[in-house]
């Protein structure tokens, strides 16, 4: 059932023949939802292509929604005023939802700046299978690494509302783990995250 309430009236909720257990029985795998918040260039998408690697290789399904690919396509009509970045999430939510649902071990890699925002990609979610991970990497780091080479345009006044210089980030206060994103390798953020999901028993 869907947490929003939809605009049409007439429409009525239809339940598969499989459960939720069902799935897994057959399928051999649980669904997750990893959620990784962070600013613009603090590694949340090169960590989540190294986390997709390695269960792929370990058989497990798994896939990363990312959100430079993801406003190429199904986000295209979307920029980055507030309202935007909300229905940006939104809608990743949902799309997260359904891939968990399928049993895939989804990864989001999303600026998600908004607390209230990435709170309701949570409720969308059974309880245990969502995990938010701030990739904790400083202002600092994320503007010298400028790997996109944003932050000297954000600076230049040539980017308004880029986050981190004229838009918010709120930081996660609950996160099921944080990264040290400008101090660990990718490696051992791939090797805690994947720690993570074996204690929660999705892998
Ligand atoms: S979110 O805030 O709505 O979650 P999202 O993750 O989809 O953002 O997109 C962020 C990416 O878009 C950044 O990594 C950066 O490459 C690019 N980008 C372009 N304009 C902005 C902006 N104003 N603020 C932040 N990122 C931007």
């Amino acid at each position: 059932m869907s947490t929003n309430s939809p605009k049409s009236k007439n429409i009525v909720w239809h339940h598969g023949k499989l459960t939720a257990e069902d799935r897994v029985r057959h399928l051999g795998q649980r669904g997750a939802v990893v959620w990784l918040t962070g600013l613009s260039g603090c590694g949340k998408s090169t960590v989540a292509r190294e986390i997709e690697h390695a269960l792929i290789e370990n058989k497990i399904n798994s896939y990363v929604l990312d959100g430079d690919n993801i406003r190429h396509g199904l986000n295209s009509n979307l920029g980055f005023s507030p309202d935007d970045r909300k229905e940006n999430i939104r809608r990743i939510g949902e799309v997260a939802r359904l891939f968990c649902e399928t049993n895939i071990v989804t990864l989001t890699a999303f600026i998600s700046p908004y607390r209230a925002d990435r709170d309701l990609a949570r409720s969308l979610v059974p309880k245990g299978q969502f995990f938010e991970v701030f990739c904790n990497a400083s202002l600092e780091v994320c503007e010298q690494r400028d790997t996109k080479g944003l932050y000297k345009k954000a600076r230049a006044g040539q980017i308004p509302e880029f986050t981190g210089i004229s838009a918010p980030y709120e930081a996660p206060e609950n996160a099921e783990l944080v990264l040290k994103s400008d101090q660990e390798t990718v490696e051992e953020s791939t090797r805690r995250v994947l720690d993570l999901l074996a204690k929660n028993n999705i892998i």
